[in-house]
């Protein structure tokens, strides 16, 4: 009987071409069981995308996991044996709660892991196969490339605090320079440090060919054997004809805990998010008493359950924009659909759009469209809920966008932060009424709309809360002592005056940022940058205008 593959939906038939070729390049399945004990986990969380498992007590009272992993358990069964090299790849569910919800999901991962007394070529090979397994999914791929001890060696320079560390690895995955910049300077850096430090941020933000790169890694006589490394995996990628549809970019960073060495990403045209991830992680395996050394990457091939778009004209918005002219049809996937917050800081960022060169006229007329297209210069702008920007560009359906700084700290989505506007300033506050005195026994009630800010800010200061979530008119709930304190934006700081409460503690500045979408940033990077450099240069008028 013939095989009937329609049966299988797209991510089924990814996983399956997948499956073959890994064998095909002599990689062995593991199969596990479905549980694990928990203790595994419990000593390795942060290596988890989440910390939260689902736990429950076995016949012998043993407490454990619903795995929400495979490669922890793959290291834990792996022996270490000189001159052995295992191969594996695997195919399994697991289960995590789902991005933004609280409720677990099952989901299939698909990897490969090439553990033992591994070298250079295998890592190599691995990277190799990562490039192989983006090719089946979409032509329109890119492999982005980064090594660890190049980051790892920019930070030393840079002489961080253990927590700072950790923070600048943050802000280097977002791209976010102009905060990487405060970090590293502190208040009254020496110009000495300030040259170190632009010298750091110059290398981390370097993003294009593995060639150009290099170059300048060189050219800054920055961490030889790492540069080495690049090098010769540059050379192994050519040879294969593979080097094209690759790019080098720092910001392509693992956790220094577990990896080490190269580390890389994937990403495919429609689909908004990471689509492979893997890099060379030694550092677990010693952080399990392993000996051995271990590269791999895994697919998250659920990503392609829906049909993804990648071939280009997008239908669905036929008719809807508003353009130049009665034709302005459908919208191009070159095009750059830019996301504005409503209201007035809307318009003051529109303005710089403008000024920056990418106006569009549309904007102004007056009618019920929600799309205002400008085609000559390839952009689309529109309109959303200040708090809903970071939602349309993580998840695709706008490429850029611009989103208040409290938004990025409330909901943290998964974005490159590429500019900080400098307009919209306030702050992030802790405020009270005038008479308040805390009494540091008591659990504080906090009324807020912005509950995780709050929560990771008194969890920073050990401090007890009970929040109160309220969706507007926050001063009200202290007045009428609903909430000993409020968390909430302060901008003139009439409405806390006018009304006898003050700031009590500022938590965070907070301004509009220019965002980015991961997957639209490398494959309209150049028009992307053109915008950001357009915006840069507006940013820094305005500034040297009030100085
Ligand atoms: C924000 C914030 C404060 C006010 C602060 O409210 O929540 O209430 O602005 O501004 P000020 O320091 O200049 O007085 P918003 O107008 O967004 O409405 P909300 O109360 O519904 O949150």
């Amino acid at each position: 009987m013939d095989l009937d593959l329609s049966v299988l939906n797209n991510a089924e038939f990814v996983a399956l071409r997948l499956r073959s070729m890994y064998k095909q390049h002599g990689y062995v399945q593991y199969k596990m069981s479905k549980f694990e004990e928990y203790d595994l986990y419990a000593k390795n969380l942060d290596f988890l995308t989440s910390g939260s498992v689902i736990t429950f007590t076995d016949t012998t009272g043993k407490l454990m996991a619903l795995k929400p992993d495979v490669t922890l358990s793959i290291v834990r069964n792996t022996r270490d044996i000189p001159g052995e090299v295992n191969k594996v790849f695997y195919n399994e569910n697991v289960y995590r709660p789902a991005r933004g919800a609280d409720r677990f999901k099952e989901i299939v991962q698909l990897g490969v892991e090439c553990l033992g007394d591994i070298d250079e070529k295998n890592v190599f090979e691995t990277v190799l196969l990562a490039g192989k397994s983006l090719d089946i999914i979409s032509e329109k791929n890119v492999l982005t490339i980064s090594h660890m001890g190049v980051i790892g060696s920019l930070l030393d320079e840079l002489r961080l605090s253990r927590e700072d560390r950790k923070k600048a690895l943050r802000l280097i995955s977002e791209k976010n320079t102009h905060e990487l910049r405060g970090l590293c300077t502190g208040e009254g850096g020496s110009t000495d440090k300030n040259e170190k430090v632009e010298r750091c941020i110059r290398l981390l933000s370097l993003s294009g060919s593995p060639r150009d790169v290099i170059k300048k890694l060189h050219e800054e006589n920055c961490d030889p054997a790492a540069v080495e490394e690049l090098e010769k995996l540059t050379k192994v990628l050519e040879e294969a004809g593979a080097a094209e549809r690759v790019c080098m970019d720092f910001s392509a960073v693992n956790d220094m805990k577990y990896y080490n060495g190269i580390v890389f990403r994937g990403y495919i045209a429609g689909v908004p998010q990471r689509i492979l991830s893997g890099g060379q992680y030694d550092r677990l395996m010693m952080k399990m008493g392993k000996k051995s050394r271990a590269v791999g990457f895994a697919v998250y091939t659920d990503l392609l359950e829906r049909k993804f778009d990648e071939a280009g004209e997008n239908e669905k918005t036929a008719g809807l924009i508003a353009g130049e002219s009665e034709t302005a049809g459908t919208l191009s996937n070159e095009v750059i659909r830019i996301a504005l917050p409503k209201g007035r800081l809307g318009e003051k960022v529109y303005a710089m759009f403008e000024e920056a060169g990418f106006e569009c006229r549309s904007i102004t007329e007056e009618n019920r469209k929600l799309l205002f297209e400008n085609k000559e210069k390839g952009i689309c702008f529109f309109w959303a809920k200040p708090a809903d920007v970071n939602i349309y560009v993580e998840r695709g359906a706008a490429d850029i966008g611009v989103a208040g700084k409290d938004i990025l700290l409330e909901y943290e989505p998964d974005v490159y932060e590429l500019l900080d506007l400098k307009t919209g300033r306030c702050i992030m506050a802790e405020a009270a009424k005038t008479d308040y005195k805390d009494e540091p026994g008591r659990t504080k009630r906090v009324a807020t709309k912005f509950e995780n800010i709050a929560r990771s800010y008194y969890a920073s200061l050990g401090r007890d809360i009970d929040i109160i979530h309220l969706n507007g008119s926050i001063e009200l709930a202290p007045i009428l002592d609903l909430s000993d304190v409020i968390v909430d934006i302060v901008e003139t700081g009439t409405t806390l005056r006018e009304n006898n409460l003050a700031v009590v503690e500022k938590i965070a500045d907070i301004s509009a940022r220019l965002i980015a979408n991961k997957t639209s940033y490398e494959f309209k990077k150049d028009k992307i940058r053109a915008i950001e450099d357009g915006m840069r240069k507006v940013v820094a008028a305005r500034t040297a205008n009030k100085g």
